[in-house]
């Protein structure tokens, strides 16, 4: 057994859009862990990719640019807050957008990419534990993973919360539009033949439909307390 297998890992996986993020990150706050936030990583390189003007077809230059991107997590100058750099250059505003997440979903698709991306994902096991928020986390990357969770929500609950969000930042969308680009990804993401969007094994399903993020954030914590 390496030293990270005995290092307690939960997983939370699910479609954008579930809360997955917010939940991620206010359970590794409460538990004092590591967080990784693996769509970052996919962001990160898809936001390289077009930086290089890579052409997102050619497998082969994109897996180039997965492995020599240069992507660190550093905290906020008031450190209420984790920004992305890329290459030097804090792109965290840019790897939001619905843009970079299309992107994101084109490269994440691409197998060597998702290798490439591995051992950087595996680097974040560290003690005293790690929540890993993503996709593939209980299924592909941790599957020793002590806890697993899937959280999911219905696409038009996640139309809407995704429509608040992004009218406050001023942008002009439709809930109609915003649901139907949701079900593309979503159908993306479950389709694609490496690492598809699935729960993994023994996984606690949670549907975030009708819960608010403090009853989802308390569901997590208890899987976890249960054990400890
Ligand atoms: O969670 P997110 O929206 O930031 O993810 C962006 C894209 O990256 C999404 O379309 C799916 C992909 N992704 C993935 O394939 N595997 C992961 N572990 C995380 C994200």
């Amino acid at each position: 057994m390496s030293a990270s297998s005995s290092v307690p890992v939960l997983t939370i996986d699910g479609p954008s859009g579930s809360g997955k993020g917010t939940v991620s990150r206010r359970v590794a706050e409460h538990l004092g862990w590591h967080l990784l936030d693996s769509g970052a990583l996919y962001r990160a390189v898809g936001y390289a990719a077009s930086m290089a003007d890579i052409d997102l077809s050619d497998g082969d230059a994109v897996t180039r640019c997965a492995h020599s991107a240069r992507i660190r997590f550093r905290p906020s100058e008031d450190g209420s807050d984790t920004r992305v750099w890329v290459n030097g250059h804090d792109a965290s505003d840019e790897l939001r957008t619905e843009t970079c997440g299309a992107t994101a979903s084109a490269v994440a698709a691409i197998p060597s990419v998702r290798e490439a991306l591995k051992a950087k994902q595996l680097a974040f096991r560290k003690r005293p534990g790690l929540v890993a928020d993503g996709r593939d986390m209980g299924t592909v990357i941790f599957p020793d993973a002590p806890y697993k969770v899937f959280l999911t929500a219905s696409a038009a609950e996640r139309a809407r919360r995704r429509y608040k969000q992004l009218k406050e930042k001023g942008l002009s969308v439709t809930i109609s539009g915003l649901q139907r680009e949701i079900e593309a990804r979503d159908e993306r993401d479950a389709s694609r033949p490496v690492a598809p969007l699935r729960p993994a094994e023994g996984a606690m399903l949670v549907d975030s439909t009708g819960l608010s993020i403090d009853e989802v954030v308390a569901s997590v914590i208890a899987l976890v307390q249960a054990d400890t």
